[in-house]
């Protein structure tokens, strides 16, 4: 029986899971049977680019469609109470990253799906990437020996809060939207470890300047159990013109080894016809096409999304949550991640060292 799979949230990133599921409906996996969202324009385009079903009211959408799964795809702040209908509803979900802006939002999700005995999955894409599977295979397999400290970075162009969401910016910031992604990297390339203390900073000038209300930067030391630290530094104010959407990387340092990854630039730049010079990350989105001219995609950031269709075809064909543990990006590990980046926040706006508390 065809996997029923919904959307919630149509815009920037929602289209990336539409064009994911639609490629899983197109190789025979699942059925993308309709979006969600408050914007009659964005539905209207939607619907004309992937031939969903659209409604205005996600719960509707809920009660009538007898959905199996469910991408929540909307603002930060706004996960909570559609996850929660969706579990309700019996859907398997896959959220955003970050899972919530609140550690007791994340602590109901996770009630909430561990009584619906449904999958909990977050969109934590960074696991995906080939290059960082190395990472954590290395560590496992001792090649770094202990680890013991690293440095991670992710940073937009200014433009990326300038101008894609004033709706919510200034109830984000660089520290939810891209941090999210690398302390969750470090987490599970380290075995899942919880934080225990956090020392950030960060400073409100450029962005401000231009009235969006949130941070340039913020920069933080984040110590895990047994030892091991991350220094992460995110920023929302590179320059229009850089050559990428994203800068990212990381170095990882162990007793007996180094490993550091250039996450953006992959070795493919160039300056195409119209356009500026720019670094491809052909690992996140890698577009070509079938014979008969439909879009293929593959990379990490569709991996993850349609993690969401394997794991319920797993669970569908008599596979258990028990035996899926661990192998995804989990409401534990989402409430854990939000759980350091609220300590982040509070020792941002504080300036003092925050003892993380659980
Ligand atoms: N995994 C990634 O790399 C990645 C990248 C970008 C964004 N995101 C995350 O995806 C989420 C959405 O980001 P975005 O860039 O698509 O934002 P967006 O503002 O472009 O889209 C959000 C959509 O949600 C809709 N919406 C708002 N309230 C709604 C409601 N009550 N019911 C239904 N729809 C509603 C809005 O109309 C809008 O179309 C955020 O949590 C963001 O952090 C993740």
């Amino acid at each position: 029986m065809a996997i029923r799979i919904g959307v919630i949230g149509g815009g920037v990133f929602g289209e990336i899971h539409l064009q994911t599921f639609s490629q899983c409906q197109r190789d025979g996996k699942c059925e993308l049977v309709a979006l969600a969202d408050v914007n009659e324009e964005i539905l209207a385009k939607r619907k004309q680019q992937y031939g969903v079903k659209t409604y205005v009211d996600y719960k509707e959408m809920l009660a009538r469609e007898n959905l199996d799964g469910v991408g929540v795809v909307t603002p930060d702040p706004m996960h909570l109470p559609m996850v929660l209908d969706a579990l309700d509803a019996g859907c398997h979900v896959l959220v955003e990253k970050p899972m919530d802006v609140t550690v007791e939002g994340c602590e109901k999700m996770v009630a909430a799906a561990r009584k619906a005995k449904r999958l909990l999955e977050v969109d934590f894409h960074k696991r995906f990437d080939p290059y960082h599977i190395a990472l954590r295979d290395a560590i496992a397999a001792g090649k770094l020996g202990k680890p013991l400290y690293a440095y991670a970075y992710m940073e937009n162009p200014v433009y990326v809060p300038r101008d894609w969401w004033p709706a919510w910016v200034h109830r984000s910031s660089p520290a939810w939207f891209l941090g999210s992604h690398f302390i969750d990297l470090y987490r599970w390339v380290i075995g899942r470890k919880n934080g225990l203390r956090v020392y950030a900073s960060g400073s409100k000038n450029k962005l401000k300047s231009l009235g969006v209300d949130t941070y340039d930067c913020i920069q933080a030391k984040i110590d895990f159990e047994d030892g091991i630290s991350l220094n992460l530094d995110t920023g929302w104010v590179l320059p229009s013109e850089f050559a990428a959407i994203v800068n990212q990387g990381i170095r990882v340092i162990g007793t007996e080894g180094i490993l550091e990854i250039d996450s953006q630039n992959r070795g493919a730049e160039g300056c195409l016809a119209g356009e500026k010079y720019a670094t491809l990350n052909l690992g996140f989105k890698l577009y070509s096409q079938d014979k008969w001219g439909n879009p293929r995609y593959s990379g990490y950031g569709f991996e993850s999304i349609a993690d969401l269709v394997e794991n319920i075809a797993f669970l569908k064909s008599g596979g258990s949550l028990e035996q899926l543990d661990g192998k995804y990006p989990d409401g534990r590990d989402g409430t854990e991640v939000t759980r350091i980046l609220c300590a982040v926040h509070e020792s941002v706006a504080t300036g003092k060292l925050v003892e993380i508390k659980r």
